[in-house]
């Protein structure tokens, strides 16, 4: 598994600002990890994906699959504006973004993926919670075989519009909490910057 991320990092630096909907108490950061909260215990996998954090596994010359670990997790980074922005961490050496991306709408289900290339709409809503800004679906998290390892891995999936047990055999339904974490300085010579780099909500 390809992680980049060192520990420092996941300290988090967090400040009391006030979100758009007005709550003093809202913790707000730079950068965050996301965390799998399995709302409904009915769709779960077993054992339960409660807890488990995003990372990534490297298939690739910048491409990895995205999967759940309980190991280290990747440090995330929404870049732009809400409703034109995509999440982002770094990669490699010297540091480049890597997009979280998951399929079109007219695509069928797969895994999703970190990668070099432009992310898919995405951003941090004021409940600290991923949302996908092409259209409201669901996450997952789906066993699946990675091919690059011939080996299962908790893959993360999305599913556009609302998806009932029945319709994700095999999958938990999930939500992709973001816990508050601090930006690292890029040394000289990145090809990443972080400069459209926007405080979210976090826990
Ligand atoms: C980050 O956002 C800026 C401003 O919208 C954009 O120009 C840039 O291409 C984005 N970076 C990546 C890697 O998508
Ligand atoms: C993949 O793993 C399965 C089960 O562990 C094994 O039967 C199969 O031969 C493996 N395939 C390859 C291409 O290594």
């Amino acid at each position: 598994m390809h992680v980049t991320l060192s520990s420092f990092a996941l300290v988090a630096a967090v400040s009391a600002l006030p979100n758009r909907q007005g709550r003093a108490d809202a913790a707000t950061a730079n950068a965050f990890t996301l965390v799998a909260h399995a709302p409904d215990p009915n769709v779960d996998l077993d054992p339960s994906v409660e807890g488990l954090v995003l990372s990534s596994a490297h298939t690739g010359a910048g491409i990895s699959v995205a999967v759940f670990t309980d190991g280290t997790p990747r440090l995330f980074y929404q870049n732009g504006t809400a409703g034109a922005s995509t999440l982002l961490t770094d990669s490699g050496s010297p540091p480049f973004p890597s997009s979280l991306q998951l399929q079109a709408i007219t695509e069928p289900r797969t895994a999703g993926s970190i990668s070099i290339g432009q992310g898919s709409p995405a951003y941090v809503g004021d409940f600290g919670t991923v949302i996908n800004g092409i259209e409201v679906g669901t996450f997952l998290a789906c066993p699946e075989v990675v091919p690059y390892y011939n080996q299962t891995f908790i893959t993360l999936q999305y599913v556009y519009g609302d998806a009932a047990a029945g319709d994700v055999p095999g999958c938990a339904i999930i939500d992709l909490q973001a816990r508050c974490a601090t930006l690292n300085d890029l040394p000289d010579g990145s090809i990443s910057n972080h400069h459209f780099a926007t405080d979210v909500v976090c826990q």
